[in-house]
């Protein structure tokens, strides 16, 4: 989704705000553009569509001084990606800047009337229909930016993260959020805004996350001013950073993605540490001890998340049903948030999102909450807005996932997952002790595990050769592994453009099966737990129908490798535990598909990283 920097202070703004961009360049985008104020107070705006090199390009010859600048990569609502849609905005007599992330939905009725009272429109964007906005408050109400920026706000209906500068006023920067996140990071005599805290760790660890409809004045060298849209003044909490520079560079990796698939021995220790205690036999998640009884007590569990992190919560469903006994519902957070559902006051509604920003989470959690449940997040991005707006949670403490395909996040998701299915099963006294015991020693194992199956990296980038011709995939899973076959798809559709459905194996015979012939490859997750005699019945189905086979067994099983037109081979685990595991060499196939098409794989078209519309 679009991404938000600005600078204020004494070095030159141009270059930090590129570099800004750059690190934003994960969440997607089509457009990116700048606006800047020189010394003698002009405001300069340059934007382009495509990418910020190109933007870079377009600014060579041209006057980018100044030591105060916002600049914004846009991903395309209203409006197609193109040079007058990019952000910044301008105003009618050109004196204001303004970018802006979320969708103003009354901005048709706005334009209309702005348009009657002599305003002109040079874009089909929200966004300029806002900035022409505050400009007609400010003149006719004869308001400084900050307190015309406050009046408009209070009429606009949707959500945002704006920051507004001012031709002739090299001193202010005006932002606010309502629904997209928004950051102050605070230097010595200077400051940064950012959508994120990327564009800013490498200048300092001090940072104030903007609340819900605050508008924060960053004025310089003045301490930052913050208030709500209906004007009652707050003390800015400041925020020290966990993220480290290192974690955003691709460290000798060709792509993040590739990088984010090998960090995950690594990252899911982290996400255990401390919490599976293999030497006392125990788990201990802090989220849920200190809210042990609504989790004893609850009748039912909702699992609300989009994409990825949908997939990750019906494996969830799957360990909590079998292990603690409590009936779990999976909703998509889109369908959840206008559905209308029941929720009741002793339910417990799990949001698991691995950005903490995603637009239709955060107000299935509203919903929620108004209905009175108590609310856990699962979540990786420290300090957004579903930790901040949930009861209670735990993080996933992966590090940040620069690729838009999420992988590292998928797994850590799995295994919090996994670890509160096993507390809410102990103080149910659900599980036997033999069962859970078991299960803690082998969560200890998993990394291990998945460095033997990254070992066949070079393998599945062989395997992936042969099928960058296919059209189609088809991707299917049992039990703990029917999610899996979905995220597979997913992870082969998102980066290499391959269309690729995922199916309960069982489901075929009821429509897929129709598919099959000597084209179609077809990925089966078949690790010899589970339902592995079913899953062997619909290989011979596929086989006798011509199907080209790649499976996901067991080292050692030759029954279903012998079967199979191709195998990727994963260490022995728990039925429970086995998608950690699966879920691996899925995400090399995609990755190798993807690369060996040529498709942008940190950054495929169309998709943001962060979906913070609806
Ligand atoms: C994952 O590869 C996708 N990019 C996407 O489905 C993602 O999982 C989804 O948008 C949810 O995001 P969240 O986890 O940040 O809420």
């Amino acid at each position: 989704m679009c991404g938000i920097v600005g600078y204020i202070g004494k070095k030159a703004a141009y270059p930090i705000l590129i570099k800004g961009l750059h690190r934003l360049e994960y969440r997607g985008y089509d457009s990116a553009g700048i606006a800047l104020i020189d010394s003698v107070g002009n405001l300069n705006v340059y934007k382009t569509k495509g990418k910020v090199q190109d933007l870079e390009t377009f600014v060579e010859s041209k006057n980018i001084t100044g030591t105060i600048g916002i600049a914004h990569t846009r991903w395309a609502t209203h409006g197609e990606p193109n040079n007058a849609n990019a952000h910044p905005h301008c105003s009618e007599s050109e004196t204001l800047a303004l970018i802006h992330n979320g969708i103003i939905e009354n901005y048709a009725a706005l334009k209309e009337s702005l348009i009657k009272q002599g305003y002109h429109f040079s874009s089909s964007t929200d966004t300029e229909v806002l900035i022409q906005f505050i400009e007609h408050i400010k003149k006719t109400e004869n308001l400084c930016l900050a307190q015309a920026v406050q009046l408009a706000l209070n009429q606009v209906v949707g959500a945002y993260a704006i920051a507004v500068i001012e031709k002739g006023n090299p001193d202010t920067i005006v932002a606010a959020r309502k629904g997209s996140p928004l950051v102050v990071g605070i230097g010595e005599g200077e400051y940064f805004l950012a959508s994120d805290a990327t564009p800013i760790v490498e200048y300092t660890n001090k940072v104030v996350y903007i609340d819900e409809e605050e508008i924060v004045i960053i004025n310089r060298d003045k301490e930052l001013k913050i208030k709500t849209i209906t004007n009652v003044e707050k003390t800015p909490t400041i925020k020290e950073l966990e993220l480290t520079l290192s974690q955003l560079e691709k460290g000798g990796y060709p792509h993040f993605m590739l990088k984010e698939i090998f960090e995950q021995p690594e990252s899911l220790a982290t996400s255990m540490k401390g919490r599976v205690n293999v030497d006392a036999n125990n788990i201990s998640l802090a989220g849920f001890i200190d809210n042990k009884e609504k989790f004893v007590k609850a009748s039912r569990i909702i699992i609300t998340a989009c994409g990825t992190s949908w997939h990750a919560a019906q494996i969830g469903k799957y360990a909590i049903e079998e292990f603690a006994r409590i009936p779990v519902e999976v909703e998509y957070s889109s369908e959840f948030r206008y559905r209308k559902p029941v929720v009741h006051k002793n339910d417990v509604v799990i949001a698991i999102s691995q950005s903490g920003e995603t637009a239709d989470t955060l107000a299935a959690i509203d919903l929620a909450k108004s209905q009175g449940a108590f609310i856990f997040g699962i979540c990786n991005v420290v300090g957004s807005s579903i930790p901040r707006n949930t009861h209670s949670g735990c993080y996933t403490h992966v590090g940040p996932e620069i690729g838009v395909a999420s992988t590292k996040a998928f797994t850590a998701q799995v295994t919090v997952l996994l670890m509160l299915a096993l507390s809410i099963a102990k103080a149910r006294k659900t599980i036997a002790d033999e069962d859970y015991l078991k299960i803690i020693a082998e969560l200890g194992q998993i990394p291990k595990k998945i460095e033997t199956i990254l070992q066949e990296n070079n393998c599945i980038a062989d395997l992936a050769k042969v099928f960058t011709y296919a059209q189609n995939f088809i991707y299917l899973g049992r039990g703990y592994n029917f999610p899996i076959a979905l995220e597979g798809a997913l992870k082969l559709k998102e980066i290499s453009y391959i269309h690729a459905e995922g199916y309960p194996a069982a489901e075929m015979k009821h429509g897929p099966i129709a598919l099959i012939n000597a084209e179609m490859p077809v990925v089966i997750i078949a690790p010899n737990t589970g339902m592995y005699e079913k899953v062997v019945s619909n290989i011979q189905e596929i086989k006798a129908r011509k199907g080209r086979v790649i499976s996901v067994i067991t080292k050692g099983d030759h029954v279903v490798k012998d079967l199979s037109d191709y195998s990727i081979e994963i260490p022995e685990t728990l039925d429970c535990l086995s998608p950690l595991l699966a879920s691996i060499p899925l995400q090399l196939l995609a990755y190798h598909i993807a690369v060996v098409k040529g498709c942008d794989v940190d950054q495929p078209r169309n998709l943001a990283k962060s979906v913070t519309v609806e």
